[in-house]
């Protein structure tokens, strides 16, 4: 196990992989360079995600592979301008599937209408650990890219885009493609805030936030983007404190996800 000593990272070999390598220098990367990402890569990159767990065997999740420049401005404009859904050479959509649990409860005679909260996050989870698997496999081929929430602003309008049946909604989005960026990594608050070891310890969660704030700001100084001295606290604030997509829960009830 890893030493709790303050910096999260591996402290020697015997700890350090090609795997935990790659994680170690993530971060998301928003310009991509003219070079292709070719299907046998994608499918490289899928097959090795749907080896990722799923809630009790469900795989209750669908991807949907998207080149189209047509449609990837189309899901930009959805995201709120976000010009790298257009730049990036593919684009993946992760989908929180509950059509073929659907079909197994028919068979079954019973029926998936009134849902609860558990089948609706099982599905949503199931999508996020695909989705994270596919990231880490395509950046262990040196194809970076970023996750994509904002497919969450019009549920309704990327299902009618992707050709999503009813039981279905993207979860979230990730672009593809070769780095023509190397962002700083950002940082991330102090490991000894966020690992507990055998119990939680709110002090030391809460802790964080201080130092973390501080190190946000240096870090949004050095590369230039504007921010406060409650750098981290304050956007957290400004972004979330108003009941964020106020609409989802709506949304995907039309959509067949009942999340209560
Ligand atoms: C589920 C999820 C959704 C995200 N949505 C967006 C997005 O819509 N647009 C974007 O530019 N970045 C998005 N990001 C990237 C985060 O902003 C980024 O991971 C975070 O700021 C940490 O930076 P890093 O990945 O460079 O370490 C998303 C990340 C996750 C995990």
């Amino acid at each position: 196990m890893t030493p709790p000593d303050g910096t999260g990272q591996p402290t020697d070999h015997m700890t350090l992989s090609e795997t935990i390598r790659v994680l170690n220098g993530r971060r998301s990367v928003r310009a991509y360079s003219d070079k292709d990402v070719t299907d046998a890569q994608v499918t490289a990159i899928l097959e090795a995600a749907r080896r990722a767990p799923t809630s009790s065997n469900l795989q209750a999740y669908s991807v949907v592979v998207v080149r189209d420049p047509a449609t990837k401005e189309k899901l930009a404009a959805i995201a709120g301008g976000q010009k790298h859904i257009v730049a990036c050479p593919v684009y993946l959509a992760f989908v929180a599937d509950l059509t073929r649990i659907e079909a197994a409860f028919r068979r079954h005679g019973n029926s998936l209408d009134d849902n609860n909260l558990e089948m609706g996050l099982m599905a949503s989870i199931d999508a996020g650990l695909v989705g994270m698997s596919a990231y880490l496999a395509a950046e262990s081929l040196g194809i970076q890219g970023v996750m994509i929430g904002a497919m969450r602003n019009d549920p309704e309008a990327v299902a009618e885009l992707l050709g999503l049946p009813n039981r279905t909604y993207v979860v979230f989005g990730l672009c593809l493609g070769w780095p023509a960026e190397a962002p700083k990594q950002k940082p991330r608050m102090p490991a000894e805030g966020i690992i507990h070891y055998e119990r939680y310890d709110a002090g030391m969660a809460l802790g964080v936030v201080d130092p973390y704030n501080a190190q946000l700001k240096a870090h949004y100084d050095e590369i230039g983007k504007e921010t406060t001295d409650e750098s981290w606290s304050a956007d957290v604030d400004r972004k979330y404190a108003q009941r964020p997509r106020d609409h989802l829960r709506a949304a995907l009830k039309k959509r067949g996800f009942d999340f209560r």
